[in-house]
Formats: C-alpha cells, structure tokens, sequence
C-alpha cells in the first residue's frame, strides 16, 4: 500500500493510473457501445442487456462504484498533473508530441468536464427516467426508452456533440497511454495516430450513430 501511495505521488505513477482508468473505461464503453449499436438489429436486445446488468444484484453496485471510482481517480490525477505541468515543465516536446500537446490542452480539460456533466445527464436520463421532464420513460425497456428519449431534438442534439467530445477525448487518451507505455519511437508514429483515432472513430461513431440515426429520421419508436 506504501507503495502503491509512493508511485501515486511520482509524476510516472499519476500517468501510469491515467493509463490503467482510462484502458478500464474504454473497456467498458467498447462493451456499452456494442451492446447499444445491437438496438439496429432488434431493440430488444438492448432490453436484455439492461436486464443482463441488472442480473449481478449487489455486484452490479460494486461494479458501478469501481467504476465511479476509475472517474474519480482518472480526474484527480488528471488535475494533479495538469498544476505540475504549469509549475514546472522538463519535459522535451518532438514537433508531433507538442502538436498533439497544444491539442489536448486547448480540448481535454473543457472536454472531461462536458463528459462528466453527460454523464450526469444520462444516468438521470435512461437509467433513473428523471430527465428530462415529461420523458415516458418504461423501466426495463431500454431499447424503447432509447428510441424514444432521441426524439427530443436537444437531447440528441447533445448526446452527439458528447460523443463528439468522447472521440477526441479517446484520440488523445489512447494516444498518452502509448506515450506513457514507452511506445513513442519516432518510427512508430504513423502507426499511434492510426491506432488512436481508429479507435475513437469506431467507439465514439457507434454511440454518436444513435442520436444522428434518430434525427436522421431512420432510428424510431
Ligand atoms: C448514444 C450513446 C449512449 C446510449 C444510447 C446509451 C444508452 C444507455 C442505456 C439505455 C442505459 C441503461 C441500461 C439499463 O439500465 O437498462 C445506459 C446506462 C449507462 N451508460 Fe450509457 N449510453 C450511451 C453512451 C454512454 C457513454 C458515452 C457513457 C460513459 C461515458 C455511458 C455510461 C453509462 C453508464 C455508466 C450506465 C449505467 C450502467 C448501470 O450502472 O446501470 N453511456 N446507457
């Protein structure tokens, strides 16, 4: 456990649970994502993974606590690391790392904080059926409730611009674990910034295919 507080206050060991949070939440959101883009197949199956959550019982509340607690940490040691990278920056850039640096500075910060109001709203929206008001929202039915709740215009206006938010924030997310990994050799570039926003595009383009879907008009009740 000293140990474990002794890495935490290394700037490595802040970027190291960064990484570690981040692939968790990815790994999640990669499961999220498919179980939702199934509503294109039958709405139904959304209805079954709902229902497949809920199936763990108690253990559904540890997994949302671990969860909350990768946000929590994910936050914090973003923070910590942003006040020492303005107290004190050693670090050398590459042209390609400071390009990529002076991106997530202008977008990261304003971006985690749009994520954690999303997640907010969703939770109070598909989850809880408090938002927004006049929402017919059905316990159990998630596919419908989906389906339904992407009508209203505003709702789907910012479930889009979240995962817009999401894509980038995954683009620079995935692009600092291989940084942090070791794996920025020169000749590996091209092939990072593939991987990386490969990666956003297929995560954050499948959930931003519902909101987009129902505004298009082919995604309803
Ligand atoms: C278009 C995008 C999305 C749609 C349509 C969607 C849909 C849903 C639905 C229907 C549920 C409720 C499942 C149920 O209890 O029956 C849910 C739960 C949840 N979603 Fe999403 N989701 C989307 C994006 C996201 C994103 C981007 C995140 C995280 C950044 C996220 C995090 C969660 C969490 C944490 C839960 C609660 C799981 C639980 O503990 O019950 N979702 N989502």
């Amino acid at each position: 456990m000293n140990r474990l507080l002794a890495l935490w206050d290394t700037t490595v060991g802040k970027k190291v649970a960064m990484a570690v949070t981040g692939i968790a939440m990815v790994l999640f959101l990669v499961s999220h994502m498919i179980s939702n883009v199934l509503i294109y197949t039958n709405p139904q199956h959304l209805d079954d993974y709902g229902a497949w959550l809920r199936s763990f019982g108690p253990l559904l509340w540890v997994a949302r606590g671990g969860l909350l607690t990768l946000v929590i940490i994910h936050i914090v040691a973003a923070r910590q690391l942003t006040v020492r990278a303005h107290s004190a920056r050693t670090a050398a850039y590459s042209e390609l790392d400071l390009e990529v640096a002076t991106y997530a500075a202008r977008t990261m910060r304003w971006g985690g904080v749009l994520l954690v109001v999303f997640i907010a709203f969703h939770l109070l929206h598909f989850t809880l059926g408090l938002l927004p008001p006049g929402f017919d929202f059905r316990p159990g039915e998630a596919g419908r409730n989906v389906m339904v709740g992407m009508q209203t215009t505003w709702v789907a206006v910012f479930y889009a611009v979240a995962m817009v938010s999401l894509g980038a924030h995954f683009w620079h997310g995935i692009w600092s674990t291989f940084q942090t990994l070791g794996l920025n050799h020169p000749a590996w570039n091209r092939s990072r910034k593939v991987i990386a926003i490969g990666l956003a595009i297929l995560v954050a383009g499948g959930f931003l295919s519902i909101p987009l879907g129902a505004m298009l008009g082919f995604l309803h009740p």
